[in-house]
């Protein structure tokens, strides 16, 4: 079993830093607590993640459509889900130091005792804290204008979910996939972008018979377990956890997480839930509009079972990092490289001029535009050859083209391959189709 490693993490912020990947909003204020930016690379590496899933979600499936539902809904929204009243956290003060800390994270022998787990000082009575952010829509500040930043990202789906299938011609079992932001007041953020108050989630909601929801459980289980493979993470950090039955969240009949070995331990990436027909039921109640599907061959009308798949894209970003770091010995060189798989690397392809002298530079430049309409290329012609090709490792480049003398002679390239080292030469007219063998490995 792979060990946790705690030093990890830091070399992880500090590379997202130096090379401009992920870094503190509002930096020149002094960064705002939990809130990160994603630079040219941090944004190339979300996008190929989030292509991945969509394609993974929508595309590969006939009966599953997307959609992009806004991020305010209407407040009832959240009573019929049951967030107003109770997706809180209990959260708990040091009278002496201070600090505040959520009471279920903390050892249960403090959770009785009532002591600090860093001063030792007495903790305050618990309070419970609505982690949804509210805010008012309009220029009245009262309660008939209260709105609040979704949660996730499900609900929106739920909503329109008639709609979708109707427009779409479905009838379940179907599914609707959306990728989007969600908002939730973190009491304790913190693991770099792994817990943070604004994050993005990629959900997937499928509506089937009540009577097959357990089969289609499975099902979206071991699917998702497969595409987290796909994404190119080691088999051997990854595993189900099911959540015991007296800690299911109030929606579920079952939830499995897919967890992830982190530096500080396993930890979730995805839930897999049954939510039986309970966010449908709700939604039938509070709107007075009837939810339920009608099928015209057996003239039966129900709820769809709700089999969920949701999982967290900045999670997701930070896991391939991770998981794809490094730390190699070359020649008695030391080199960090991220292994990502090509299919998601921020940039999948460099083109350098050995020298940027006679005429190689311009033959280079030519390769990357050709390049660029089906890879994420670019051009690098400033320093040492073994410089850039470091440059590249540490940021996951898996392949480098290099233009030399030769090339002048018989239009050949080398393509330098980041895991194997291997360097070998092709004609310029055959890069594109050898490039996508090897980039498209999935
Ligand atoms: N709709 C169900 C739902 O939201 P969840 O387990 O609360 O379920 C799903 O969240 C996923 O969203 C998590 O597995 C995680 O990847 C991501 N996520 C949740 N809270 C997050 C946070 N504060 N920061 C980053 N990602 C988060």
């Amino acid at each position: 079993m792979p060990k946790p490693t705690p030093d990890l993490m830091e070399k992880i912020v500090s590379l997202c830093k130096r090379r401009g990947i992920i870094f503190q909003s509002s930096e020149i204020y002094g960064g705002l607590n939990s809130c990160w930016d994603y630079g040219p690379l941090g944004i190339e590496l979300k996008n190929a993640i989030r292509n991945f899933w969509w394609k993974e979600m929508t595309q590969l499936h006939p009966e599953i459509v997307g959609i992009d539902a806004s991020i305010l809904m209407h407040s009832r929204v959240w009573e019929a889900s049951g967030h107003v009243e109770g997706f809180t956290d209990p959260l708990v003060d040091c009278k002496e130091c201070k600090r505040r800390f959520r009471e279920d994270d903390l050892p249960e022998e403090l959770q009785k005792s009532r002591k600090c787990p860093e001063c030792g000082g007495s903790l305050t009575d618990t309070r419970k804290f609505n982690l949804m952010f509210r805010t008012f829509m309009g220029p009245l500040e009262d309660s008939a204008s209260t709105i609040y930043l979704r949660p996730e990202t499900a609900q929106g789906i739920y909503v329109n979910y008639l709609t979708v299938m109707n427009a779409s011609r479905l009838k379940p079992p179907f599914g609707i996939a959306q990728v989007g932001k969600a908002f939730r007041n973190e009491i304790t953020p913190g693991n770099f972008i792994f817990r943070t108050r604004e994050f993005e989630q990629m959900e997937m909601q499928y509506f089937v018979p009540p009577d097959t929801a357990d089969e289609w459980f499975e099902i979206w289980l071991n699917r998702r377990m497969d595409y987290y493979y796909r994404l190119g993470i080691n088999k051997d950090k990854l595993r189900f956890a099911e959540h015991p039955k007296d800690k299911l969240a109030h929606y579920a009949k079952r939830a499995v997480d897919i967890e992830y070995l982190f530096p500080w331990g396993w930890a979730e990436i995805e839930g897999i839930h049954n939510r039986t027909d309970f966010d449908l039921r709700r939604h039938q109640e509070y709107s007075g509009k009837d939810m339920q599907y009608f099928d015209e061959e057996t003239k039966q009308r129900y709820l769809p079972y709700i089999i969920e798949t949701s999982g967290g894209l900045n999670r997701t970003l930070l896991m391939t990092m991770l998981d794809g770091y490094y730390e190699e010995e070359i020649k008695g060189e030391k080199r960090v490289v991220i292994k990502f798989s090509p299919h998601i690397a921020p940039m999948q392809v460099g083109v350098f001029p050995l020298v940027k002298k006679d005429g190689l530079s311009e033959i280079s430049r030519r390769i990357e535009a050709d390049l660029r309409p089906y890879y994420r290329a670019f051009y690098d012609g400033k320093g040492a050859i073994g410089r850039r090709y470091r440059r590249q490792d540490e940021v996951g480049t898996p392949f480098c083209i290099t233009v030399d003398y030769q090339t002048k002679e018989d239009d050949t390239v080398t393509l330098r391959e980041r895991d194997s080292l291997a360097q070998d030469r092709y004609k310029i007219g055959e890069l594109r189709e050898v490039l996508w063998k090897k980039v498209n490995v999935v």
